[in-house]
Protein backbone atom coordinates (compact mmCIF):
# COMPACT_ATOMS: atom_id res chain seq x y z
CA UNK A 1 0.00 0.00 0.00
CA UNK A 2 1.43 3.38 -0.73
CA UNK A 3 1.90 5.33 2.25
CA UNK A 4 1.29 9.38 3.12
CA UNK A 5 4.83 10.45 2.82
CA UNK A 6 4.69 8.17 -0.45
CA UNK A 7 2.32 10.23 -1.36
CA UNK A 8 3.98 13.04 -0.84
CA UNK A 9 6.87 12.39 -2.52
CA UNK A 10 4.96 11.42 -5.48
CA UNK A 11 2.93 14.51 -5.70
CA UNK A 12 6.47 16.29 -5.36
CA UNK A 13 8.38 14.52 -7.65
CA UNK A 14 5.65 14.64 -10.33
CA UNK A 15 5.50 18.66 -9.45
CA UNK A 16 9.31 18.86 -10.77
CA UNK A 17 8.91 16.22 -13.76
CA UNK A 18 6.04 18.74 -14.66
CA UNK A 19 8.08 21.56 -14.21
CA UNK A 20 10.76 20.03 -16.35
CA UNK A 21 8.25 18.53 -19.03
CA UNK A 22 6.89 21.74 -19.51
CA UNK A 23 9.98 23.47 -20.18
CA UNK A 24 11.84 20.79 -21.99
CA UNK A 25 7.97 20.82 -24.24
CA UNK A 26 8.29 24.68 -24.59
CA UNK A 27 11.55 24.33 -25.84
CA UNK A 28 10.73 21.61 -28.37
CA UNK A 29 7.70 23.61 -29.45
CA UNK A 30 10.22 26.35 -30.23
CA UNK A 31 12.66 24.60 -32.56
CA UNK A 32 10.02 22.83 -33.91
CA UNK A 33 7.93 25.94 -35.06
CA UNK A 34 11.48 27.27 -36.47
CA UNK A 35 13.20 24.41 -37.87
CA UNK A 36 10.69 21.27 -38.50
CA UNK A 37 7.27 23.34 -39.06
CA UNK A 38 5.96 21.52 -41.82
CA UNK A 39 7.31 18.32 -41.41
CA UNK A 40 6.58 18.11 -37.27
CA UNK A 41 3.82 15.65 -37.55
CA UNK A 42 5.28 13.27 -40.06
CA UNK A 43 6.23 9.67 -38.38
CA UNK A 44 8.81 7.40 -39.77
CA UNK A 45 7.84 3.82 -39.27
CA UNK A 46 4.66 2.20 -40.75
CA UNK A 47 3.77 1.36 -37.01
CA UNK A 48 3.95 4.91 -35.53
CA UNK A 49 2.60 6.62 -37.93
CA UNK A 50 -0.17 4.25 -38.41
CA UNK A 51 -1.01 4.55 -34.76
CA UNK A 52 -1.35 8.47 -34.77
CA UNK A 53 -4.24 7.64 -36.70
CA UNK A 54 -5.66 5.33 -34.07
CA UNK A 55 -5.01 2.05 -36.23
CA UNK A 56 -2.41 -0.36 -36.34
CA UNK A 57 -0.14 -1.50 -39.37
CA UNK A 58 1.52 -5.10 -39.30
CA UNK A 59 2.97 -8.10 -40.96
CA UNK A 60 2.55 -11.77 -41.33
CA UNK A 61 5.63 -13.49 -40.40
CA UNK A 62 6.93 -16.53 -40.21
CA UNK A 63 8.82 -18.69 -36.86
CA UNK A 64 11.87 -20.41 -39.53
CA UNK A 65 12.82 -16.40 -40.57
CA UNK A 66 13.22 -14.95 -36.61
CA UNK A 67 16.49 -15.63 -36.73
CA UNK A 68 17.33 -13.20 -39.76
CA UNK A 69 18.45 -10.42 -38.27
CA UNK A 70 17.78 -8.28 -41.09
CA UNK A 71 14.31 -9.90 -41.21
CA UNK A 72 14.02 -9.08 -37.63
CA UNK A 73 14.98 -5.62 -37.84
CA UNK A 74 12.41 -4.59 -39.54
CA UNK A 75 9.90 -6.38 -38.04
CA UNK A 76 10.68 -4.20 -34.66
CA UNK A 77 11.48 -1.32 -36.62
CA UNK A 78 8.04 -0.87 -38.65
CA UNK A 79 5.34 -2.82 -37.52
CA UNK A 80 3.06 -2.41 -34.51
CA UNK A 81 1.01 -5.82 -35.26
CA UNK A 82 2.02 -9.23 -36.29
CA UNK A 83 0.02 -12.41 -37.56
CA UNK A 84 1.26 -15.80 -37.95
CA UNK A 85 1.95 -16.82 -41.68
CA UNK A 86 0.94 -20.73 -40.94
CA UNK A 87 2.18 -21.27 -37.36
CA UNK A 88 -1.68 -20.99 -35.77
CA UNK A 89 -3.30 -22.93 -38.35
CA UNK A 90 -5.01 -26.35 -38.06
CA UNK A 91 -1.96 -28.54 -39.41
CA UNK A 92 0.45 -26.41 -37.32
CA UNK A 93 -1.39 -26.51 -33.71
CA UNK A 94 -2.71 -30.35 -33.80
CA UNK A 95 -1.40 -32.21 -36.08
CA UNK A 96 -2.74 -35.55 -34.94
CA UNK A 97 -6.18 -35.26 -32.82
CA UNK A 98 -6.49 -34.13 -29.40
CA UNK A 99 -2.16 -33.39 -29.78
CA UNK A 100 -1.70 -29.90 -29.51
CA UNK A 101 1.52 -27.91 -30.41
CA UNK A 102 1.93 -24.72 -29.60
CA UNK A 103 6.09 -23.95 -29.92
CA UNK A 104 6.07 -22.34 -33.05
CA UNK A 105 2.66 -19.93 -32.60
CA UNK A 106 3.94 -19.27 -29.07
CA UNK A 107 7.46 -17.40 -31.27
CA UNK A 108 5.56 -15.61 -33.16
CA UNK A 109 3.11 -14.42 -30.23
CA UNK A 110 6.03 -13.41 -28.49
CA UNK A 111 7.96 -12.20 -30.82
CA UNK A 112 4.95 -9.72 -31.60
CA UNK A 113 4.27 -9.50 -27.73
CA UNK A 114 7.71 -8.38 -26.41
CA UNK A 115 7.24 -5.86 -29.24
CA UNK A 116 4.29 -4.38 -28.14
CA UNK A 117 2.37 -4.89 -30.84
CA UNK A 118 -0.85 -6.43 -31.10
CA UNK A 119 -1.37 -10.31 -32.71
CA UNK A 120 -3.55 -11.30 -35.45
CA UNK A 121 -4.69 -14.87 -34.62
CA UNK A 122 -4.73 -17.19 -38.47
CA UNK A 123 -6.68 -18.93 -38.26
CA UNK A 124 -9.29 -21.22 -36.38
CA UNK A 125 -11.13 -23.16 -39.18
CA UNK A 126 -10.09 -23.23 -42.95
CA UNK A 127 -10.59 -25.91 -45.90
CA UNK A 128 -6.78 -25.82 -46.56
CA UNK A 129 -3.53 -26.79 -43.87
CA UNK A 130 -6.16 -29.23 -42.37
CA UNK A 131 -3.72 -32.12 -40.54
CA UNK A 132 -4.55 -35.06 -42.58
CA UNK A 133 -6.63 -37.12 -39.66
CA UNK A 134 -9.32 -33.64 -39.83
CA UNK A 135 -9.24 -34.47 -43.82
CA UNK A 136 -9.98 -37.71 -43.32
CA UNK A 137 -13.13 -36.96 -40.71
CA UNK A 138 -16.62 -35.72 -41.83
CA UNK A 139 -20.24 -35.57 -40.65
CA UNK A 140 -20.33 -35.19 -36.89
CA UNK A 141 -17.38 -36.42 -35.69
CA UNK A 142 -15.59 -33.71 -37.92
CA UNK A 143 -18.14 -31.52 -36.61
CA UNK A 144 -16.82 -32.14 -32.97
CA UNK A 145 -13.21 -32.14 -33.97
CA UNK A 146 -13.34 -28.45 -35.47
CA UNK A 147 -15.27 -27.07 -32.34
CA UNK A 148 -12.74 -28.83 -29.76
CA UNK A 149 -9.99 -27.63 -31.97
CA UNK A 150 -11.46 -23.89 -31.95
CA UNK A 151 -12.09 -24.19 -27.91
CA UNK A 152 -8.23 -25.33 -27.77
CA UNK A 153 -6.69 -23.19 -29.62
CA UNK A 154 -9.11 -20.11 -28.54
CA UNK A 155 -8.62 -21.04 -24.85
CA UNK A 156 -4.71 -21.67 -25.11
CA UNK A 157 -4.22 -18.33 -26.71
CA UNK A 158 -6.98 -16.76 -24.40
CA UNK A 159 -6.41 -13.15 -23.27
CA UNK A 160 -3.42 -12.29 -25.98
CA UNK A 161 -4.83 -11.89 -29.22
CA UNK A 162 -6.38 -8.88 -30.73
CA UNK A 163 -8.52 -10.33 -33.23
CA UNK A 164 -8.76 -14.22 -34.81
CA UNK A 165 -9.95 -14.92 -37.69
CA UNK A 166 -12.13 -17.34 -36.65
CA UNK A 167 -13.07 -19.15 -40.10
CA UNK A 168 -10.91 -18.59 -43.18
CA UNK A 169 -12.50 -18.36 -46.84
CA UNK A 170 -15.31 -19.68 -47.01
CA UNK A 171 -17.26 -18.60 -49.78
CA UNK A 172 -17.33 -19.84 -53.21
CA UNK A 173 -15.36 -17.87 -55.81
CA UNK A 174 -16.95 -17.03 -59.01
CA UNK A 175 -21.02 -15.33 -59.08
CA UNK A 176 -23.11 -17.66 -56.57
CA UNK A 177 -22.26 -15.75 -53.37
CA UNK A 178 -22.96 -19.25 -51.73
CA UNK A 179 -20.21 -20.96 -49.21
CA UNK A 180 -17.80 -23.04 -50.54
CA UNK A 181 -17.93 -26.70 -50.89
CA UNK A 182 -15.99 -28.21 -47.91
CA UNK A 183 -15.73 -30.99 -45.36
CA UNK A 184 -16.76 -28.51 -43.15
CA UNK A 185 -19.47 -27.26 -45.00
CA UNK A 186 -20.73 -31.06 -45.35
CA UNK A 187 -20.74 -30.84 -41.70
CA UNK A 188 -23.93 -28.06 -42.06
CA UNK A 189 -24.73 -24.80 -43.25
CA UNK A 190 -24.30 -23.57 -39.30
CA UNK A 191 -20.83 -24.56 -38.72
CA UNK A 192 -19.25 -21.04 -39.03
CA UNK A 193 -21.95 -19.80 -36.17
CA UNK A 194 -21.01 -22.75 -34.26
CA UNK A 195 -17.17 -22.07 -34.15
CA UNK A 196 -17.70 -18.00 -33.28
CA UNK A 197 -19.58 -18.97 -30.67
CA UNK A 198 -17.00 -21.36 -28.94
CA UNK A 199 -14.26 -18.76 -29.80
CA UNK A 200 -16.15 -15.95 -27.89
CA UNK A 201 -16.20 -18.88 -25.03
CA UNK A 202 -12.76 -19.73 -25.05
CA UNK A 203 -11.69 -16.11 -25.52
CA UNK A 204 -14.07 -13.09 -24.92
CA UNK A 205 -11.60 -10.81 -24.80
CA UNK A 206 -10.64 -11.24 -28.81
CA UNK A 207 -12.14 -9.74 -31.72
CA UNK A 208 -13.65 -12.53 -33.16
CA UNK A 209 -13.55 -11.79 -37.53
CA UNK A 210 -14.29 -13.74 -40.81
CA UNK A 211 -11.85 -13.46 -43.23
CA UNK A 212 -11.58 -14.00 -47.34
CA UNK A 213 -10.51 -12.88 -50.52
CA UNK A 214 -11.26 -11.55 -53.65
CA UNK A 215 -13.50 -10.08 -51.62
CA UNK A 216 -11.96 -6.45 -51.90
CA UNK A 217 -14.74 -4.83 -53.75
CA UNK A 218 -18.77 -5.30 -54.22
CA UNK A 219 -18.95 -8.36 -56.17
CA UNK A 220 -21.25 -11.36 -55.84
CA UNK A 221 -18.69 -13.19 -53.14
CA UNK A 222 -18.64 -9.97 -50.80
CA UNK A 223 -22.19 -9.55 -50.62
CA UNK A 224 -22.46 -13.53 -49.96
CA UNK A 225 -20.22 -12.66 -46.87
CA UNK A 226 -21.88 -9.43 -46.05
CA UNK A 227 -25.45 -10.87 -46.12
CA UNK A 228 -23.75 -13.49 -43.72
CA UNK A 229 -22.49 -10.85 -41.38
CA UNK A 230 -25.71 -8.94 -41.37
CA UNK A 231 -27.72 -12.26 -40.07
CA UNK A 232 -25.40 -12.50 -37.15
CA UNK A 233 -25.66 -9.16 -35.93
CA UNK A 234 -29.49 -9.41 -36.65
CA UNK A 235 -29.29 -12.75 -34.60
CA UNK A 236 -27.12 -12.00 -32.01
CA UNK A 237 -24.29 -14.59 -33.21
CA UNK A 238 -20.97 -13.20 -31.88
CA UNK A 239 -18.43 -11.63 -34.80
CA UNK A 240 -17.03 -8.25 -34.29
CA UNK A 241 -14.78 -8.29 -37.70
CA UNK A 242 -14.31 -9.12 -41.06
CA UNK A 243 -11.02 -9.23 -42.62
CA UNK A 244 -10.20 -8.45 -46.67
CA UNK A 245 -7.11 -10.18 -47.77
CA UNK A 246 -6.91 -8.01 -50.61
CA UNK A 247 -3.91 -10.40 -52.72
CA UNK A 248 -4.04 -7.74 -55.38
CA UNK A 249 -2.87 -7.64 -58.82
CA UNK A 250 -1.99 -4.67 -61.01
CA UNK A 251 -5.61 -2.82 -60.37
CA UNK A 252 -7.94 -2.17 -58.00
CA UNK A 253 -11.69 -2.70 -57.81
CA UNK A 254 -13.40 1.21 -57.81
CA UNK A 255 -15.52 0.43 -55.08
CA UNK A 256 -12.75 -1.25 -52.69
CA UNK A 257 -13.79 1.63 -49.86
CA UNK A 258 -17.11 1.50 -50.53
CA UNK A 259 -17.37 -2.32 -49.52
CA UNK A 260 -15.39 -1.46 -46.77
CA UNK A 261 -17.65 0.90 -45.78
CA UNK A 262 -20.85 -1.22 -46.13
CA UNK A 263 -19.16 -3.62 -43.91
CA UNK A 264 -18.46 -1.37 -40.88
CA UNK A 265 -22.23 -0.27 -41.41
CA UNK A 266 -23.14 -2.99 -40.27
CA UNK A 267 -21.53 -2.75 -37.04
CA UNK A 268 -18.43 -4.47 -37.42
CA UNK A 269 -14.77 -3.48 -37.78
CA UNK A 270 -12.90 -4.11 -40.58
CA UNK A 271 -9.40 -4.97 -41.20
CA UNK A 272 -7.07 -5.09 -44.26
CA UNK A 273 -5.70 -8.80 -43.47
CA UNK A 274 -3.04 -10.05 -45.98
CA UNK A 275 -2.13 -7.09 -48.33
CA UNK A 276 0.49 -7.56 -51.59
CA UNK A 277 0.22 -5.65 -54.57
CA UNK A 278 1.76 -7.55 -57.80
CA UNK A 279 4.87 -5.69 -58.92
CA UNK A 280 4.48 -3.18 -61.79
CA UNK A 281 3.90 0.41 -62.23
CA UNK A 282 0.95 0.53 -60.39
CA UNK A 283 2.08 -1.07 -57.03
CA UNK A 284 3.03 1.50 -55.65
CA UNK A 285 -0.01 3.95 -56.14
CA UNK A 286 -2.32 0.77 -55.02
CA UNK A 287 -0.77 0.09 -52.14
CA UNK A 288 -1.30 3.93 -51.56
CA UNK A 289 -5.22 3.50 -52.33
CA UNK A 290 -5.64 0.65 -50.24
CA UNK A 291 -4.19 3.07 -47.07
CA UNK A 292 -6.32 6.22 -48.19
CA UNK A 293 -9.57 4.19 -48.09
CA UNK A 294 -8.69 2.30 -44.38
CA UNK A 295 -8.19 5.54 -43.18
CA UNK A 296 -11.08 6.87 -44.61
CA UNK A 297 -13.56 4.38 -43.27
CA UNK A 298 -13.70 4.98 -39.22
CA UNK A 299 -14.10 1.39 -38.44
CA UNK A 300 -11.36 0.29 -40.53
CA UNK A 301 -8.80 -0.36 -37.73
CA UNK A 302 -5.79 -1.27 -39.33
CA UNK A 303 -3.80 -2.82 -41.86
CA UNK A 304 -1.45 -6.17 -42.63
CA UNK A 305 1.01 -6.71 -45.30
CA UNK A 306 1.06 -10.58 -45.57
CA UNK A 307 5.18 -10.80 -45.52
CA UNK A 308 8.09 -8.51 -45.10
CA UNK A 309 10.26 -8.63 -48.18
CA UNK A 310 9.86 -9.91 -51.76
CA UNK A 311 11.76 -12.88 -51.15
CA UNK A 312 9.33 -13.83 -48.02
CA UNK A 313 6.06 -13.51 -50.38
CA UNK A 314 4.62 -16.51 -50.91
CA UNK A 315 3.96 -15.33 -53.99
CA UNK A 316 7.17 -16.22 -55.46
CA UNK A 317 8.39 -14.17 -58.77
CA UNK A 318 5.39 -11.37 -57.89
CA UNK A 319 7.71 -8.82 -55.76
CA UNK A 320 4.25 -8.17 -54.02
CA UNK A 321 5.92 -6.86 -50.87
CA UNK A 322 7.23 -3.65 -49.43
CA UNK A 323 10.55 -4.50 -48.79
CA UNK A 324 13.17 -5.58 -51.40
CA UNK A 325 14.86 -8.93 -51.39
CA UNK A 326 17.91 -6.95 -49.22
CA UNK A 327 15.40 -5.35 -46.75
CA UNK A 328 15.31 -2.17 -48.54
CA UNK A 329 12.57 -0.17 -48.95
CA UNK A 330 11.10 0.00 -52.24
CA UNK A 331 8.78 3.03 -53.68
CA UNK A 332 5.67 1.11 -52.49
CA UNK A 333 6.97 1.63 -48.76
CA UNK A 334 7.26 5.23 -49.22
CA UNK A 335 3.54 5.74 -50.80
CA UNK A 336 2.08 3.57 -47.83
CA UNK A 337 3.82 5.88 -45.20
CA UNK A 338 3.31 9.20 -47.21
CA UNK A 339 -0.60 8.17 -47.58
CA UNK A 340 -0.39 6.99 -43.64
CA UNK A 341 1.22 10.98 -42.76
CA UNK A 342 -0.97 12.91 -45.06
CA UNK A 343 -4.29 10.95 -43.72
CA UNK A 344 -4.02 13.35 -40.51
CA UNK A 345 -3.58 13.24 -36.60
CA UNK A 346 -6.56 12.83 -35.29
CA UNK A 347 -8.32 8.89 -34.50
CA UNK A 348 -10.85 7.64 -35.97
CA UNK A 349 -14.25 8.56 -34.72
CA UNK A 350 -16.11 6.57 -32.96
CA UNK A 351 -19.41 5.64 -32.69
CA UNK A 352 -20.92 6.22 -28.92
CA UNK A 353 -22.16 4.00 -26.78
CA UNK A 354 -25.39 1.79 -27.92
CA UNK A 355 -27.40 3.36 -24.29
CA UNK A 356 -26.31 5.63 -21.80
CA UNK A 357 -25.54 4.36 -18.60
CA UNK A 358 -27.87 4.66 -16.45
CA UNK A 359 -26.81 6.80 -13.43
CA UNK A 360 -28.62 5.27 -10.98
CA UNK A 361 -27.35 2.05 -11.17
CA UNK A 362 -23.80 -0.06 -9.55
CA UNK A 363 -21.97 -1.60 -11.85
CA UNK A 364 -18.63 -4.29 -12.22
CA UNK A 365 -16.24 -2.94 -14.70
CA UNK A 366 -14.35 -5.64 -16.43
CA UNK A 367 -11.15 -5.89 -18.31
CA UNK A 368 -11.56 -7.19 -21.50
CA UNK A 369 -7.96 -8.42 -21.51
CA UNK A 370 -8.16 -9.92 -17.93
CA UNK A 371 -11.62 -10.82 -17.32
CA UNK A 372 -11.09 -9.31 -13.71
CA UNK A 373 -12.81 -6.11 -11.85
CA UNK A 374 -11.89 -2.77 -11.23
CA UNK A 375 -11.53 -2.89 -7.30
CA UNK A 376 -10.63 -0.29 -4.73
CA UNK A 377 -7.36 -2.33 -3.14
CA UNK A 378 -8.05 -3.45 0.13
CA UNK A 379 -11.36 -2.06 0.74
CA UNK A 380 -9.63 1.69 1.15
CA UNK A 381 -11.55 4.26 2.36
CA UNK A 382 -8.79 6.85 2.22
CA UNK A 383 -7.67 9.66 -0.69
CA UNK A 384 -5.08 8.30 -2.75
CA UNK A 385 -6.08 4.76 -2.30
CA UNK A 386 -5.04 2.68 -4.87
CA UNK A 387 -7.40 1.17 -7.96
CA UNK A 388 -6.42 -2.24 -9.19
CA UNK A 389 -7.91 -5.05 -10.73
CA UNK A 390 -9.16 -8.50 -8.73
CA UNK A 391 -10.96 -11.29 -9.79
CA UNK A 392 -14.90 -10.56 -9.51
CA UNK A 393 -16.50 -11.09 -6.42
CA UNK A 394 -18.78 -8.49 -6.86
CA UNK A 395 -18.53 -6.79 -3.33
CA UNK A 396 -18.92 -3.31 -2.84
CA UNK A 397 -15.27 -2.47 -3.30
CA UNK A 398 -15.93 -3.83 -7.37
CA UNK A 399 -19.08 -1.68 -7.51
CA UNK A 400 -19.58 1.63 -9.35
CA UNK A 401 -21.74 4.91 -10.14
CA UNK A 402 -21.34 6.57 -12.82
CA UNK A 403 -21.92 10.20 -11.72
CA UNK A 404 -23.09 13.11 -14.34
CA UNK A 405 -20.66 15.71 -14.61
CA UNK A 406 -22.49 17.37 -17.91
CA UNK A 407 -21.05 17.64 -21.65
CA UNK A 408 -21.12 13.77 -22.11
CA UNK A 409 -18.45 13.25 -18.60
CA UNK A 410 -18.70 11.26 -15.95
CA UNK A 411 -17.02 10.29 -12.50
CA UNK A 412 -17.24 6.91 -11.06
CA UNK A 413 -18.15 6.46 -7.50
CA UNK A 414 -17.13 3.73 -5.88
CA UNK A 415 -20.45 2.01 -3.71
CA UNK A 416 -17.55 1.23 -0.56
CA UNK A 417 -15.88 4.52 -0.42
CA UNK A 418 -18.30 7.23 -1.64
CA UNK A 419 -14.31 8.26 -3.71
CA UNK A 420 -14.39 8.51 -7.21
CA UNK A 421 -11.72 7.46 -9.36
CA UNK A 422 -9.06 10.29 -10.02
CA UNK A 423 -6.11 11.02 -11.76
CA UNK A 424 -3.18 11.11 -9.16
CA UNK A 425 -1.69 15.04 -9.43
CA UNK A 426 -3.53 15.97 -12.57
CA UNK A 427 -0.62 13.80 -14.43
CA UNK A 428 -1.18 13.85 -18.42
CA UNK A 429 1.61 11.36 -18.49
CA UNK A 430 1.50 7.93 -20.04
CA UNK A 431 1.41 5.24 -16.89
CA UNK A 432 0.29 7.93 -14.41
CA UNK A 433 -1.68 6.41 -11.46
CA UNK A 434 -5.03 6.18 -11.22
CA UNK A 435 -6.90 5.93 -7.49
CA UNK A 436 -9.52 7.27 -5.09
CA UNK A 437 -10.24 10.90 -4.32
CA UNK A 438 -12.57 12.80 -2.54
CA UNK A 439 -15.16 13.87 -5.49
CA UNK A 440 -14.66 17.51 -6.45
CA UNK A 441 -15.88 17.00 -9.86
CA UNK A 442 -12.33 17.92 -11.08
CA UNK A 443 -11.50 16.97 -14.92
CA UNK A 444 -8.86 15.08 -13.49
CA UNK A 445 -11.72 12.97 -12.06
CA UNK A 446 -14.09 12.46 -14.86
CA UNK A 447 -14.21 10.52 -17.83
CA UNK A 448 -15.83 10.30 -21.26
CA UNK A 449 -17.16 7.33 -22.72
CA UNK A 450 -16.08 5.66 -26.02
CA UNK A 451 -17.90 2.35 -27.37
CA UNK A 452 -15.46 -0.12 -28.29
CA UNK A 453 -17.78 -2.70 -30.02
CA UNK A 454 -19.69 -2.93 -26.85
CA UNK A 455 -16.95 -2.49 -24.72
CA UNK A 456 -16.26 1.02 -23.32
CA UNK A 457 -12.87 3.11 -23.03
CA UNK A 458 -12.93 5.85 -20.71
CA UNK A 459 -11.09 9.08 -21.54
CA UNK A 460 -9.85 11.16 -18.79
CA UNK A 461 -11.08 14.81 -19.47
CA UNK A 462 -7.69 16.40 -18.15
CA UNK A 463 -5.37 14.12 -20.35
CA UNK A 464 -7.30 12.93 -22.78
CA UNK A 465 -5.88 9.32 -21.78
CA UNK A 466 -7.53 6.53 -21.39
CA UNK A 467 -7.92 3.83 -18.25
CA UNK A 468 -5.73 1.05 -18.56
CA UNK A 469 -4.72 -2.11 -16.80
CA UNK A 470 -0.66 -1.69 -16.55
CA UNK A 471 1.14 -3.80 -18.91
CA UNK A 472 -2.49 -5.63 -19.62
CA UNK A 473 -2.02 -7.92 -16.61
CA UNK A 474 -4.27 -10.78 -15.57
CA UNK A 475 -2.91 -10.99 -12.30
CA UNK A 476 -4.97 -9.94 -9.44
CA UNK A 477 -3.55 -6.63 -7.34
CA UNK A 478 -2.41 -4.92 -11.42
CA UNK A 479 -2.22 -1.14 -11.15
CA UNK A 480 -4.70 0.86 -12.69
CA UNK A 481 -3.21 3.70 -14.91
CA UNK A 482 -4.32 6.16 -17.72
CA UNK A 483 -2.13 5.60 -20.86
CA UNK A 484 -2.28 6.91 -24.82
CA UNK A 485 -5.93 5.70 -25.51
CA UNK A 486 -4.99 2.73 -28.60
CA UNK A 487 -7.77 0.80 -27.92
CA UNK A 488 -6.52 -2.00 -26.42
CA UNK A 489 -8.48 -4.88 -24.64
CA UNK A 490 -6.64 -4.30 -21.78
CA UNK A 491 -8.22 -0.52 -22.42
CA UNK A 492 -11.35 -1.85 -22.88
CA UNK A 493 -14.36 -2.65 -20.17
CA UNK A 494 -17.33 -4.27 -20.48
CA UNK A 495 -20.06 -3.24 -17.69
CA UNK A 496 -22.49 -5.65 -15.65
CA UNK A 497 -24.64 -3.53 -14.27
CA UNK A 498 -25.10 -5.31 -10.23
CA UNK A 499 -27.83 -2.74 -8.39
O1 LIG B 1 7.87 -25.78 -44.35
C1 LIG B 1 7.67 -26.71 -45.42
C2 LIG B 1 8.97 -27.24 -45.90
O2 LIG B 1 9.61 -27.95 -44.87
C3 LIG B 1 8.73 -28.13 -47.12
O3 LIG B 1 9.92 -28.53 -47.63
C4 LIG B 1 7.97 -27.37 -48.16
C5 LIG B 1 7.62 -28.26 -49.36
O4 LIG B 1 6.60 -27.69 -50.15
O5 LIG B 1 6.76 -26.90 -47.62
C6 LIG B 1 6.94 -26.00 -46.54
O6 LIG B 1 5.70 -25.60 -46.06
C7 LIG B 1 5.03 -24.65 -46.84
C8 LIG B 1 4.63 -23.49 -45.96
O7 LIG B 1 3.90 -22.57 -46.70
C9 LIG B 1 5.81 -22.77 -45.34
O8 LIG B 1 6.56 -22.16 -46.33
C10 LIG B 1 3.81 -25.29 -47.45
O9 LIG B 1 4.17 -26.30 -48.36
C11 LIG B 1 2.98 -24.26 -48.14
O10 LIG B 1 1.75 -24.83 -48.53
C12 LIG B 1 2.68 -23.11 -47.21
O11 LIG B 1 2.04 -22.12 -47.93
C13 LIG B 1 1.29 -21.20 -47.19
C14 LIG B 1 -0.13 -21.16 -47.72
O12 LIG B 1 -0.86 -20.18 -47.03
C15 LIG B 1 -0.82 -22.49 -47.56
O13 LIG B 1 -2.03 -22.48 -48.21
C16 LIG B 1 1.94 -19.83 -47.33
O14 LIG B 1 3.21 -19.84 -46.66
C17 LIG B 1 1.04 -18.78 -46.72
O15 LIG B 1 1.55 -17.51 -47.06
C18 LIG B 1 -0.36 -18.90 -47.27
O16 LIG B 1 -1.16 -17.93 -46.63
C19 LIG B 1 -2.52 -17.89 -47.08
C20 LIG B 1 -3.34 -17.49 -45.88
O17 LIG B 1 -3.13 -18.36 -44.81
C21 LIG B 1 -4.82 -17.43 -46.23
N1 LIG B 1 -5.05 -16.59 -47.37
C22 LIG B 1 -4.23 -16.87 -48.54
C23 LIG B 1 -2.77 -16.86 -48.19
C24 LIG B 1 -1.91 -17.05 -49.41
O18 LIG B 1 -2.11 -18.30 -49.97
Amino acid sequence: MTTRSDQRGVRRSARRWKALVTAAVAGAVLAATVIFAQTADAASTLGASAAEKGRYFGAAIAAGRLSDPVYTGIVNREFNAVTPENEMKWDATEPSQGRFTYTNGDRILNQGLSNGSRVRGHALLWHAQQPGWAQSLSGTALRNAAINHVTQVATHYRGKIYAWDVVNEAFADGGSGGRRDSNLQRTGNDWIEAAFRAARAADPGAKLCYNDYNTDGINAKSTGVYTMVRDFKSRGVPIDCVGFQSHLGTGIDASYQANLQRFADLGVDVQITELDVQQGSSQAGIFATVTQACLAVARCTGITVWGIRDSDSWRTGQNPLLFDNSGAKKAAYTSVLNALNAGGTTTPPTTPPSGPVNTNAWYLLMNRNSGKALDVYNFSTTDGGRITQWTRSGANNQQWQFVDSGGGYYRLKSRHSGKVLDVYNFSTADAASVVQWTDLNGTNQQWRLVDSSGYLRLINRNSSKALEVQNASTADGANIVQYTDWAGNNQQWQLIQVG
